[in-house]
């Protein structure tokens, strides 16, 4: 399967949103950030931004939720326009319980794991999954380092996939740049999440276009 992007909000000028989505208009989604200060010690947006610049643009948004008790917000991030939506298996008691209140609304689903939680977390809500949202850096920030150890999580986690026949998407976040680019795909990455190394470089259109070429030679 041809790999897809999904830039990084977090790391664009807040500032001139529209011209930067415009910028990355070529990749597969936009990847959407909301931090609530609690589950991570950072403070992003809420459904209010996301609903406004939805407006703009016509990639497909992927909305990573790192919020404690997702469930309370599920339709106001369903409703600001999310195509996909993904919760973290720590943020909140009844994990399968918020999945399936996000696919009764019609839209993909995921559920993101931390870089230290097992992937045993999720065995048995798998088959009910459309993503898989693998952490290779704490959540947070951006412009952290990737850590090494999560390529074989990320191995790990396609074998269960492919021998068991589901229909998850594998998407990785954090640390990704051109140099590990290639190794992450290898390790069965469907989707890649980035920020600085698209926002961050001085022409986000040919970052992405650097990193397809890259994915089109795995
Ligand atoms: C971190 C976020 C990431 C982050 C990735 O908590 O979930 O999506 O923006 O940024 P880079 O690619 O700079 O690591
Ligand atoms: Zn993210």
């Amino acid at each position: 399967m041809r790999t897809q992007f999904s830039p990084s909000l977090l790391s664009a000028d807040f500032s001139i949103l529209q011209q930067e989505i415009k910028k990355v208009q070529k990749a597969d989604y936009l990847h959407l950030d909301v931090m609530d200060g609690v589950y991570v010690p950072n403070i992003t947006f809420g459904p209010k931004l996301i609903a406004d610049i939805k407006k703009h643009t016509n990639l497909s948004f992927d909305t990573h939720l790192m919020i404690i008790n997702p469930e309370k917000y599920i339709y106001q991030f369903v409703r600001a326009g999310s195509d996909i939506l993904t919760v973290h298996a720590e943020s909140t008691q009844h994990v399968h319980r918020v999945i399936q209140m996000i696919k009764d609304y019609n839209i993909k689903a995921g559920c993101s794991l931390n870089p230290a939680t097992p992937l045993d977390e999720i065995e048995y809500i798998l088959p009910d999954l459309d993503l898989v949202l693998i952490m290779s850096v704490n959540p947070g920030f951006g412009g952290q380092t990737y850590i090494p150890q999560i390529t074989k999580k990320i191995k790990k986690l396609r074998k269960i996939i492919d021998e068991n026949n589901y229909n998850v998407k594998i998407e990785v976040d954090g640390g990704i740049n051109t140099d590990n680019l290639s190794e992450i795909i290898c390790a069965g990455a469907d989707i890649i999440v980035s920020g600085s190394s698209i926002f961050g470089k001085e022409n986000p259109a040919a970052a992405i276009e650097e990193m397809r070429e890259i994915a089109a030679d795995v």
